[in-house]
Parts: structure tokens; C-alpha cells; sequence
């Protein structure tokens, strides 16, 4: 038996560059990898990069500065870039820091184990194509290994919305949805493997419209049901909509499918028409906050989650009052905020920039008051009884770990529970990124 090529994959930026990493490692497991959780001893590493701001890419180039230093030790170990930052520049990348060897676009991922070959002939790889093939059905299946009771499921990718600020649509190319038969499959072959929770993912899932039986049409509430039915799948969660297309059966969905999970992640960015309008959003504060009473409407105990970009080109303090106004109105569980960062090639970047110093102040202002918001909507658990879906052992001797309904962190001391359990816990404490909490 030969013995087995280790691969090291770091993964940076959004939940699908995880979804991503996990099927390159299974493509090339095929090639007799197997990954480890160090680059010292590495004979392929990978760094799965994202590209959304200017310091994720930064990042990317100094990893490589440091990485390459290996291959002194090590003169097999072959060095790629895949991601977000590999569809945006290619070939520079090998220009730049001429220690990697592979590049590959986040829609050539199945190409990896050629790729990966012509490396082992002392060629450089290069793969940035939007390929017409499905990728995810090239990657063969995955090995029949137990796992985490919580996964990602990668159903719609790209974007034609074309916000401003935004490279996704340049980097993950035009949106394109997964046909509904192969979403099933791979979502009963995860339940197999021990997963109670799927998250639906999409850079614009909500704007999924999949195939579905003789050539149907599908939207996500419509392929969400067909999930409902799937036995041993206990949660579902869908993220990152557009308040667009967020249509009247998802939101009903909300309301009437108990696997459906009540938290949703719905990105508005900013509260200023103006500057929604000169992000090319699509809708105006007024729209959203009644899209949120609606959503409500169906779900009353929903958690809100969203994403803020301060110092927007041409932004006033008297836009940004609008966004600190919008978030108090809303009251976020979770919210995550930028700073305007300019991305080569997009359209703001070619107008007037805010001054940093001011961007940096109103950064602060809108965290502190979203993370208020988020403490007291976590303070107000005390005292309820949740469901947590177990995943893991805490760091504390005896103590478990798990995610409520809504997404938040419970751990419980002492419990006889095993991961992928679900069960009713009584909400104890409120402390900084967590709840205590005992079995009911
Ligand atoms: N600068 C700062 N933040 C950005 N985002 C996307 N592009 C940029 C940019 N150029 C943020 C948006 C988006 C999240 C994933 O990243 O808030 O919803
Ligand atoms: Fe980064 Fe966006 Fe690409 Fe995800 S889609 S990896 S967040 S640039």
C-alpha cells in the first residue's frame, strides 16, 4: 500500500468557500490524499481564497510569502490558490509569488485531480474557465464517512443583481441554480452520514429556481418542502437572500414548516435611499422594513441577521443616521457590519471615496450599537426553554455544545447527551458569545 499524500486546505470569506473545500478535499482524496491539520508536513496545500475586501485578498499574499519558506524543506510540496482571489487574478498570482504552482477558479474545482497531476510533471496549473459541466456532479460522491450533525449544501451560486461594491458577480460568474434531484441525493446522503441540520447555500439562494421533476419549476420554498420530507433531517436554513426575492412561499414557509429554522440572514447594507440607490439595491429602507413586518407577520419570533457597509462613496452622516435608525428599528440578532472596501473592476470604485477616518468612526458607532442589540436579544433567552441540536463537547470536562433554533451557542455542563441529539434546554445564563443552559 502506498502510503497517503497529505493535503492541507485553508479556507478563508464565506460559508461556501467551506461547502468548497470539503468537496476539493474529496476530489482529491481520489488522487490518494488525505488531509492534515498542518502545512509543516504537507505535500499539497491549498488556500481557498475570498476576494469580497481588499485585506481577504491582502491576506492571501502574505500566507503565500510565509508558505513558500516550505518548500525549502520539503521540494515536492506543491502550492495552489483556489477561490476568489484565483478567478480575479489568475495568472498574476503565479506572477506575484512564483512559489505556486496551481491556481484554479472556484468553477473548475472538479479539474483539481488533473490539475494536481500536471503539477507532479513540474508544470504550473491553471484553470479560471466558467466551464458549461456541473462541477458539483464531476466531484464524485462523497466518501460514506460519519460527520458533523450540521452541514452546508451548496444548492445556487453567482449573482446577477450587480451591487455596486461587489466582485461576486465577477468572481462566481452569473447565477445558476442545481437541479432539485441532485440536491435531494446529495441531502439524503448527509443524513446517512449523521447530518440532523442542512444550510441551503447561495450567494442569492432565495433567487433559486432549480429543475425539478419533468422539468418543473422550482423555487427554494418549493425545494425547502421537498427537503421537509426527508426523514432524519431535522433543520433547515437557507442563507444569503436578497430582499427581492424574497417571495411570498418562502415567507410562508417561514410560518408553516416546522424544519424550517427561525433566523434569516437578509443583507439590506444600508438605511440611506440614497446610497441604497447608488449601490444599484434594488429597494429602499421603507421596502425592506415592511418586507421584515411581513416576514414577522408569518413568524413573529424570527432572528434577524444582516450586513452593513459603512462609508459607502458619497456617504453623509446624515445617511448614516439613516442606517443607525434602520437597525434600531429592526432589532438584529446578529449583524455584520464593513468597511467600504474598493474592489478593482466594480462600479464604485471609480467614485468619490469617504475619508477612512470618518469610515472608522461610523464603523464603531453602528457596532456598538448592533452588538447592544445582539446582547439584549441573547439576555432575553434567560429563562426559555430552547431546542439545541448537539454537535460537539465543550471545552469543560462533561460539558456539550450545540446551536439553538436561532443560531445561538448553548452549552450545558454535565449533560448525557451525544452530538447530533436534539434536545429541550432551559436557558440559565447569558454570557458574552454563548448561553448556559441545563436539559429539560
Ligand atoms: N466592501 C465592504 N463590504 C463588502 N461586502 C461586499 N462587498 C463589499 C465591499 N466592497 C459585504 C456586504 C455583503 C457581505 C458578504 O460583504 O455587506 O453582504
Ligand atoms: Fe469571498 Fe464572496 Fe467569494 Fe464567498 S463569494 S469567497 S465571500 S468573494
Amino acid at each position: 500500500m502506498t502510503t497517503p499524500k497529505k493535503l492541507f486546505i485553508k479556507t478563508y470569506g464565506c460559508q461556501m468557500n467551506v461547502y468548497d473545500s470539503e468537496r476539493m478535499s474529496e476530489a482529491l482524496g481520489g488522487q490518494g490524499y488525505v488531509e492534515t491539520k498542518t502545512p509543516d508536513d504537507a505535500d499539497m496545500i491549498l488556500l481557498n481564497t475570498c476576494h469580497i475586501r481588499e485585506k481577504a485578498a491582502e491576506k492571501v499574499y502574505s500566507e503565500l510569502g510565509r508558505l513558500k519558506g516550505l518548500k525549502a524543506s520539503n521540494p515536492d510540496l506543491k502550492i495552489g490558490v483556489a477561490g476568489c482571489v484565483a478567478q480575479a487574478e489568475g495568472a498574476e498570482i503565479m506572477r506575484r509569488q512564483p512559489a505556486v504552482d496551481l491556481v484554479v477558479g472556484p468553477q473548475s474545482y472538479h479539474r483539481l485531480p488533473e490539475m494536481e497531476a500536471k503539477t507532479r510533471q513540474g508544470e504550473k496549473a491553471l484553470d479560471t474557465d466558467f466551464p458549461e459541466e456541473d462541477k458539483f456532479e464531476k466531484l464524485k460522491s462523497r466518501p460514506k464517512a460519519r460527520r458533523a450533525p450540521s452541514a452546508f449544501l451548496t444548492v445556487q451560486e453567482g449573482c446577477d443583481k450587480f451591487c455596486a461594491f461587489c466582485v461576486v458577480p465577477y468572481t462566481r460568474g452569473a447565477e445558476a441554480s442545481r437541479p432539485v434531484a441532485r440536491i435531494l441525493d446529495e441531502a439524503r446522503d448527509l443524513v446517512e452520514r449523521g447530518v440532523r441540520e442542512i444550510t441551503l447555500l447561495g450567494q442569492n439562494v432565495n433567487a433559486y429556481h432549480g429543475t425539478g421533476p419533468n422539468g418543473s419549476d422550482y423555487t427554494l420554498a418549493k425545494l425547502i418542502w421537498d427537503l421537509d420530507k426527508v426523514d432524519g433531517l431535522e433543520r433547515i436554513r437557507f442563507t444569503t437572500s436578497h430582499p427581492n426575492d424574497m417571495t411570498e412561499d418562502l415567507i410562508e414557509a417561514h410560518g408553516t414548516c416546522s424544519k424550517l429554522m427561525p433566523y434569516l440572514h437578509l443583507p439590506v447594507q444600508s438605511g440611506s435611499d440614497k446610497i441604497l440607490k447608488r449601490m444599484n439595491r434594488g429597494h429602499t429602507a421603507e421596502s425592506y422594513l415592511r418586507l421584515i413586518e411581513r416576514i414577522r407577520g408569518a413568524r413573529p419570533d424570527i432572528l434577524m441577521s444582516g450586513d452593513f457597509i459603512v462609508g459607502f462613496p458619497e456617504e453623509t452622516e446624515v445617511d448614516f443616521q439613516a442606517t443607525l435608525d434602520l437597525v434600531a428599528e429592526v432589532n438584529y440578532g446578529y449583524a455584520y457590519s464593513f468597511k467600504y472596501s474598493t474592489r478593482p473592476g466594480t462600479p464604485a470604485a471609480e467614485r468619490a471615496q469617504v475619508d477612512a477616518g470618518e469610515a472608522d468612526d461610523r464603523l464603531q458607532r453602528l457596532q456598538s450599537l448592533i452588538t447592544r442589540q445582539q446582547h439584549s436579544i441573547q439576555d432575553g433567552m434567560v429563562g426559555r426553554t430552547v431546542k439545541v441540536l448537539f454537535e460537539k463537547p465543550g471545552r469543560q470536562a462533561g460539558q456539550m455544545m450545540g446551536k439553538s433554533e436561532y443560531l445561538h451557542a448553548v452549552h450545558v455542563a454535565d449533560a448525557q447527551v451525544s452530538v447530533g441529539e436534539i434536545k429541550a434546554v432551559k436557558i440559565v445564563d447569558s454570557l458574552t458569545n454563548s448561553l448556559a443552559g441545563e436539559l429539560v
